[in-house]
């Protein structure tokens, strides 16, 4: 089969094109490698001959019929986002323009392809649209979320996904586009972004500063490791049924200062820090809460588990040890960001403030 995966140089989409290069599958990733692009993560797959790269941004409609024309796609799995909530509270502009209208370009791009196709690849075509479980906003101390909970995003991010999430849902239904959508629960894993809590974490502890965590530490997230995500996409790409939603989540419920505290633990086995020092723990640091911070995230997977034969393969806390031992093995990628790209500075407070 060949995909087309756009936002193929994020964090999730590399992994995606890592593992479909591995199965035998032909990619073109469609990436407009912003700040948040990591073409490191896919230097090995970009040297097989069934890869294929363009530089274009989904909101540029000619350009991204050009790529369709040239490389005729059997699907699409669309990744390409505005991915950091606390940049969205700071700034909202490119989150609308690209989680919105872009997947809107996209989409309409996608149909005039579809329509075009005969037969049997007409029949097959897929457009899987990548989500996050934040479009159902916040759960209390109980419950989760399923594919019928109401939409209630809170934060821009998550109001520009849901409003991505609805359009595609709109397309399948007024002009019959096969689509499949997949809201994920928060992922970790190799080639974060260190603007994101696990990696940040990691590497502040590693270079021994301040571990910023927002209001007490009580929010709580799902973890997943982004393998076992690149495999939930894969089977709902292929098996998913056409116009069907399906939720993914690690079964991983955390609280923030948890999942700190373990980073903690886990740098100082693999890098000790000298004598006279004691826990990496003394570097958390409680800090001003996120404005709007949704208390907790969690998902229900039965029905991937059900239909589509899908689970996490790896725990938490096997997990979350290969991905510190990753970040400790992987300096030069990060010192790399850290030098040119993102200073770990702290975002999502600037607009807030100015209106207090
Ligand atoms: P990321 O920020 O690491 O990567 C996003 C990629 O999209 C980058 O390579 C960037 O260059 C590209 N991109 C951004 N704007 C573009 C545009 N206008 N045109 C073309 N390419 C563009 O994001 P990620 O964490 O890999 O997330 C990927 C997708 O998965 C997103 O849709 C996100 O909403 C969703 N998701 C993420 C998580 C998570 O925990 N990270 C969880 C659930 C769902
Ligand atoms: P993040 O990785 O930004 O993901 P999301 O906001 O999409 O869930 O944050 C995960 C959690 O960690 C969230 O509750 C906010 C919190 N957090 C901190 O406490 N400190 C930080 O420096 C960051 C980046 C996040």
């Amino acid at each position: 089969m060949k995909i087309l995966v756009t936002g193929g140089a994020g964090f999730i989409g590399s992994a995606v094109i890592r593992h479909l290069i591995a199965a035998g599958d032909a990619v073109v990733n469609l990436d407009k490698l912003t700040y948040a692009a990591t073409p490191e993560a896919l230097e090995d797959a970009a040297e097989s001959p069934r890869y294929a790269f363009a530089k274009v941004d989904i909101c540029d409609g000619p350009a991204v019929r050009a790529v369709f024309a040239e490389h005729r796609p059997d699907a699409v799995m669309h990744l390409a986002a505005e991915s950091h909530v606390d940049r969205s509270i700071d700034d909202a502009a490119d989150f609308i323009q690209t989680n919105v209208v872009g997947t809107y370009r996209l989409l309409e791009v996608a149909t005039a392809y579809w329509r075009a196709l005969e037969g049997a690849a007409k029949d097959a075509f897929r457009f899987h649209h990548i989500s996050t479980d934040e479009v159902f906003g916040a759960l209390g101390a109980e419950g989760l979320f399923t594919e019928e909970t109401p939409y209630r995003p809170n934060s821009p991010y998550s109001a520009s996904k849901a409003a991505s999430d609805h359009f595609v849902r709109a397309w399948h239904k007024t002009y019959g586009l096969p689509v499949v959508t997949s809201n994920c629960s928060n992922n970790y894993g190799l080639y974060q972004f260190p603007e994101k809590l696990i990696p940040l974490m990691i590497i502040n502890a590693l270079t021994e500063k301040p571990l910023p965590v927002y209001g007490k530490g009580e929010n709580v997230r799902d973890w997943l490791h982004v393998e076992d995500h690149a495999r939930a996409l894969v089977a709902v790409l292929t098996r998913g049924r056409v116009g069907e939603t399906y939720n993914v989540g690690g079964d991983s419920e955390m609280r923030n200062i948890d999942v700190v505290g373990m980073i903690c633990d886990l740098v100082d086995a693999l890098s000790p820090r000298g004598s006279g020092k004691g826990s990496r723990r003394d570097l958390i640091t409680f800090v001003t809460d996120r404005p709007g911070h949704d208390l907790r995230y969690a998902v229900d997977a039965a029905k991937i588990a059900r239909e589509l034969d899908w689970r996490p393969q790896e725990t938490f806390a096997s997990g979350l040890e290969k991905t510190v031992a990753w970040y400790l093995d992987r300096r030069d990628w990060w010192q790399g960001i850290l030098e040119r790209r993102y200073q770990g500075e702290r975002l999502g407070l600037s607009k807030s403030t100015k209106a207090g």
